[in-house]
């Protein structure tokens, strides 16, 4: 067995986990006084606090996924259950882990506990900001958004989601978001699908994008190094 070699993923492997404002501007390069005034989607959410924290700085935020559906009673026990199911996933796979940026595992454990609780908080707070949703269908109309970003479902979970899962959730976040940046671009194995990749690209040029793979800032998983830039041409 080769080091990316796995079992084949089920739904059930997707994590939700629970990233910071901090994580999400290293991840897509984001300039936060560019955001003043605009409305951000963050899909999928998951547990992330970044929509809360957007929210708390002024700037106007949305996040969709399936999870929002769900008991609102037990979304609590699920999220801290993923925390730690998370933790688990960073014990066993460390490997796949770059924690030269990332302090230690403990640091990094207590981080996504206070972003999980944030993010509970802030749906509490503000439920018609979490949406039920699941991609490539939106609940939007063209245009609802100035970005939209994806972290951690598309190309993360490459071997579960087909090569046309992937451009139709992107044409779909294009069509609702002016603009769309996903990260990252390796599988939860740690490997580019050079192959999915360049279908995507293709895909959505012909579709009269712009596609750009900028620098990421974010150094967490081994060789996910950049993300995607969709916009209009
Ligand atoms: C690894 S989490 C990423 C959450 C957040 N973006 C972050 O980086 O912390 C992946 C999320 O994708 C959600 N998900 C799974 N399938 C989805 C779909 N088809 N459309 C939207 N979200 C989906 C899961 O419920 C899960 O919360």
């Amino acid at each position: 067995m080769s080091e990316y070699d796995t079992e084949p993923l089920q739904m059930s492997d997707v994590l939700v986990t629970a990233r910071s404002l901090e994580e999400y501007i290293a991840m897509f390069d984001l300039d936060i006084d560019d955001l003043a005034g605009k409305c951000v989607l963050d899909c999928p959410g998951g547990s992330a606090s970044a929509p809360a924290e957007l929210a708390a700085r002024g700037i106007e935020s949305f996040a969709i996924d399936p999870l929002y559906g769900g008991d609102r009673h037990l979304l609590a026990d699920r999220v801290a259950h993923e925390v730690e199911r998370w933790a688990d996933f960073a014990r066993t796979h460390g490997e796949r882990l770059d924690w030269q940026q990332s302090g230690t595992g403990e640091e990094l454990y207590r981080a996504r506990v206070h972003s999980a609780q944030q993010f509970l908080d802030d749906f509490n707070a503000r439920p018609a900001h979490y949406i039920d949703a699941t991609l490539p269908h939106l609940p939007f109309s063209d245009d609802a958004f100035d970005l939209a970003v994806s972290s951690h479902l598309l190309f993360t979970y490459a071997g579960m989601f087909d090569a046309d899962f992937h451009v139709a959730s992107l044409l779909e976040l294009a069509r609702v978001a002016k603009e769309v940046r996903a990260y990252p671009l390796v599988s939860i194995e740690g490997v580019e699908d050079a192959a999915l990749l360049d279908t995507v690209t293709s895909e959505l040029t012909d579709a009269g994008l712009e596609v750009e793979r900028p620098a990421s800032r974010y150094r967490r998983q081994v060789r996910a190094t950049t993300y995607l830039r969709i916009t209009r041409r």
